[in-house]
């Protein structure tokens, strides 16, 4: 897709419940020992039946995963966790936020907003690494951008350029409900815009995971009803119920 950034499409030989948008699956990068732990990953899209994982190159198990060869077998449980509700607000507009690799689970829940013309905006360092503006455009969906180094988009981080959304589009004139995922300082500043603007949002949180099925505790965070996994109660979570 761009430098160090891939697009896995796998083919489930069993059948499997259909994914929702924010769910994430545990992919077995290897058979061998080393990585032990399989890795989370978003739904990217599902594609005529087909699973598809957007993601970044970061260490041993993506390395092994970029090197995966068509017909190759690999092991994954999923779909796991909640996802993001999309039928509870059908009233509100959404405006989706995406930071950096938070990209990959907000395509396939732009695409169900589809109909209701949702407001995207998306930020990333530079305009390298800006992925999925084909898919966008393919939707109807033109992101508003923003880059770190100004090299895309308007120069500045994506929250500010949200804030200032919100300020000239108050939500007397509309009632919104944010989605995001991304960087935690990016879901943190955007926790307290939303409380300001007093607006529900959504955020996927990404924690490290050892097992991705509630039953390590690795992947705790505190919340105001006490610590939640965010395997297994999240990885969405309303910005109100965290506690940063
Ligand atoms: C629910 C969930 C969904 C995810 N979805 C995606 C996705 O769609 N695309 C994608 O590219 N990545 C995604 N991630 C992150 C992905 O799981 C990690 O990048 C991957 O496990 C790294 O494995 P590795 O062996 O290559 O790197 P490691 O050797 O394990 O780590 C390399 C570096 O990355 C950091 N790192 C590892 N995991 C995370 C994490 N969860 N958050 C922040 N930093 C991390 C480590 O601290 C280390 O600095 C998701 C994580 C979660 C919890
Ligand atoms: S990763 Fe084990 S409980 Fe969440």
């Amino acid at each position: 897709m761009a430098k160090n950034h891939f697009l896995l499409t796998a083919h489930p030989l069993n059948t499997m419940p259909s994914p929702d948008p924010g769910q994430f699956f545990m992919l077995s990068v290897d058979s061998r020992l080393d990585p032990l732990l399989k890795r989370p990953f978003s739904l990217h899209r599902l594609v005529l039946g087909d699973l598809q994982f957007l993601y970044r190159v970061v260490g041993k198990a993506t390395n092994i995963l970029k090197d995966k060869k068509a017909g190759d077998i690999m092991e994954l449980i999923g779909p796991l966790g909640n996802g993001f509700p999309v039928n509870e607000i059908e009233e509100k507009k959404p405006v989706l936020i995406a930071g950096g690799m938070g990209i990959a689970p907000l395509v396939a829940l732009a695409e169900k907003f589809t109909e209701r013309q949702p407001v995207f905006f998306y930020g990333a360092r530079n305009a390298e690494e800006i992925l999925c503006l084909n898919e966008l455009e393919s939707i109807g969906i033109t992101p508003v951008i923003s880059t770190d180094d100004g090299t895309s988009g308007r120069k500045g981080f994506v929250t500010d350029i949200v804030e200032e959304f919100l300020y000239h589009h108050p939500s007397s004139s509309f009632d919104y409900a944010l989605y995001s995922c991304g960087p935690k300082p990016m879901l943190e500043t955007l926790s307290g815009i939303a409380m300001k603007y007093k607006i529900k949002a959504y955020m996927a949180l990404e924690e490290s995971m050892a097992c991705g099925i509630g039953a390590c505790l690795g992947c705790v965070i505190k919340t105001v009803d006490g610590y939640k996994r965010v395997c297994k109660e999240g990885p969405v979570f309303l910005s109100e119920e965290i506690i940063w």
